[in-house]
């Protein structure tokens, strides 16, 4: 056997070996999230978003935003104490694995009708930063994926931002002041149906 053939043979054998161990330990890092998020970012508790479907940029500042306490946690405050625990190489590495995951839009109750309309004014007023190609764009602050997302955790982030919990873009702010409740409505049927 020649000496490049030996070498290659070990480097694999060497590959097999560490890659598992590796992915063991990833895994088990990010069991906490799953607990709280669901398998693949896919929640099943419709007061906690799915985190699968964003980005990781996304991510990335949300996670920052709760560790440096500039977003507050309504909903879990367990969440909050253990964000302002997290590194930055933890921020990063937790959003890029939950990056590669589609979400899965959970059954939820819309009526048809109304989420046609809400389509209409997603696109209109909110799909410039809320949409896989604004997502990609490094000009726009990460906005994040609202389709398919829970109506409730939805319902409690438009309070957030409404009630100072959370910092808005004013351009978000004035698209929202221009809503009336039913358009409001028609849009959280639109993301409710998951399209
Ligand atoms: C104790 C339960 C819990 C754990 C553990 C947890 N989260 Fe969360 N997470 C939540 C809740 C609840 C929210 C919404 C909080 C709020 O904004 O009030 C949230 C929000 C988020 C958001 C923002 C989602 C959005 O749409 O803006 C991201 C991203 C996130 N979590 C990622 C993670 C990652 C990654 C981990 C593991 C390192 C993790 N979370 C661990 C409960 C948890
Ligand atoms: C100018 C860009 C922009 C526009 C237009 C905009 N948004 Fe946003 N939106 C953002 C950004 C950026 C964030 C994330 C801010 C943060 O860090 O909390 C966000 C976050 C949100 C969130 C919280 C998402 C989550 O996962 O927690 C909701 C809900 C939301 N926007 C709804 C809307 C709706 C509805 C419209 C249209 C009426 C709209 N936005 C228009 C930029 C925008």
């Amino acid at each position: 056997m020649s000496k490049a053939i030996k070498i290659t043979r070990i480097l694999i054998a060497a590959t097999l070996f560490v890659l598992p161990v590796f992915a063991v330990q990833a895994e088990d890092d990010f069991k906490a999230c799953v607990r709280c998020h669901g398998p693949e970012g896919n929640s099943d508790n419709p007061d906690v978003p799915s985190i699968s479907g964003l980005s990781a940029r996304y991510m990335e500042a949300s996670q920052r935003a709760y560790h440096d306490g500039k977003r507050e946690c309504g909903t879990s405050k367990m969440k909050c104490r253990m964000a302002a625990k997290w590194t930055d190489e933890e921020m990063a590495g937790s959003a890029a694995h939950f990056a590669q995951f589609k979400r899965v839009a959970p059954e939820q109750v819309f009526d048809s009708a109304l989420a046609e309309k809400g389509k209409a004014i997603h696109e209109e007023h909110c799909a410039s930063c809320h949409s896989a190609q604004a997502e990609a764009d490094p000009e726009l602050q990460p906005a994040g994926k609202l389709d398919g997302q829970w109506r409730e955790y939805l319902e409690y982030a438009l309070e957030q931002y409404a009630g100072g919990g959370r910092q808005q873009p004013d351009k978000m702010r004035v698209a929202l002041e221009t809503l009336s409740e039913d358009q409001k409505d028609e849009l959280l049927n639109y993301y409710a149906s998951g399209r």
